[in-house]
């Protein structure tokens, strides 16, 4: 039977997030998220976040999937408050927020960390495919009226978004790689995402493995072209020979312009927290 090369519904997901969050890799893309949602709520015009990629909203750490992995335990669960640059102050009171003050046992997915800093009159339109992890993210934001949920392929629903009324976005892309035509797939959707409504800010997560796709990606998105971009990465690992994830990086379109220099002071103290010895990190910047 030939292998279907394209993802043509639900039933083709076997990724869940549950496995893998509170993980470095959510680190990174969670403090860069919150630092830049930061900056864009201080402007009292409305703001449209879109998930393409959106999750469950919420993950227990105490859960089977989580304990599988133990990668939250390597991950969220090494990080002391007392210990973290000043810029860090809103996160972690999010993330005691979600907690209700008590001990760690729920980690946010990106729409709940969004949805947190996101005021009355900002919007937030959420894709996810897989059916169980749609149906948390519905129950988690049952009540939020700021909050549209679709069972639509996010990079299919982004179009129609763009340009959202109140003229501002933050776009997150934030794909598990499962299908690997994602890497040749992402700097189109940029791109035409750009032509569409050239303001937005885009964030793109990208896993860092020994794969050619992936070096020809993250080449591809620092030559978009597209206006100022922000690539921020954070290794965990030494690279010479990993076999798997070494770390991941976030390529940002539009990036507010105090984040490089925030992320300049977050990265090389989550790589000591993380215990991240044979690791680096890395802030460059472009036009
Ligand atoms: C890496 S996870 C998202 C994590 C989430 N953004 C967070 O940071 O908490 C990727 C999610 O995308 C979903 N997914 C995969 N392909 C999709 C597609 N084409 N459109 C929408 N969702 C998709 C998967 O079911 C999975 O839940």
């Amino acid at each position: 039977m030939m292998r279907p090369l394209a993802l043509t519904g639900s039933a083709m997901l076997s990724y869940r997030h549950a496995f893998h969050a509170g993980n470095h890799a959510d680190l990174l893309k969670h403090i860069t998220l919150v630092l830049a949602l930061e900056h864009l709520v201080q402007k009292e015009t409305p703001l449209c976040y879109i998930d393409t990629h959106a999750g469950a909203g919420r993950y227990r750490l105490d859960s089977a999937e989580a304990q599988q992995t133990g990668e939250a335990l390597r991950g969220v669960a090494q990080l002391d408050e007392r210990q973290a640059p000043a810029v860090l102050a809103t996160w972690f009171a999010l993330l005691r927020g979600v907690n209700s003050g008590g001990p760690q046992r729920s980690y946010p997915g990106s729409p709940l960390w969004a949805a947190s800093l996101l005021r009355p009159a900002d919007r937030l339109r959420l894709f996810e495919l897989h059916p169980q992890d749609r149906q948390l993210l519905q129950r988690q934001f049952s009540r939020d009226r700021r909050v549209d949920v679709r069972d639509q392929d996010g990079f299919e629903g982004l179009k129609a978004l763009l340009p959202p009324p109140s003229r501002r976005a933050l776009v997150l892309i934030d794909p598990s790689y499962e299908i690997k035509s994602d890497y040749s797939r992402i700097p189109a959707i940029v791109r035409d995402a750009h032509r569409r409504f050239a303001t937005g800010v885009y964030m793109v997560w990208y896993p860092l493995l020994n794969r050619p796709e992936v070096s020809r990606f993250t080449t591809q998105l620092e030559r978009l072209r597209l206006g100022p971009w922000l690539r921020l990465e954070l290794r965990v690992a030494g690279q010479a020979g990993a076999p798997g994830m070494y770390g991941s990086g976030m390529l940002v379109l539009n990036p507010p312009w105090k984040l490089a220099g925030q992320m300049e002071a977050v990265l090389p103290w989550l790589q000591t927290a993380l215990g991240a010895a044979g690791g680096s990190w890395l802030v460059r910047a472009g036009d």
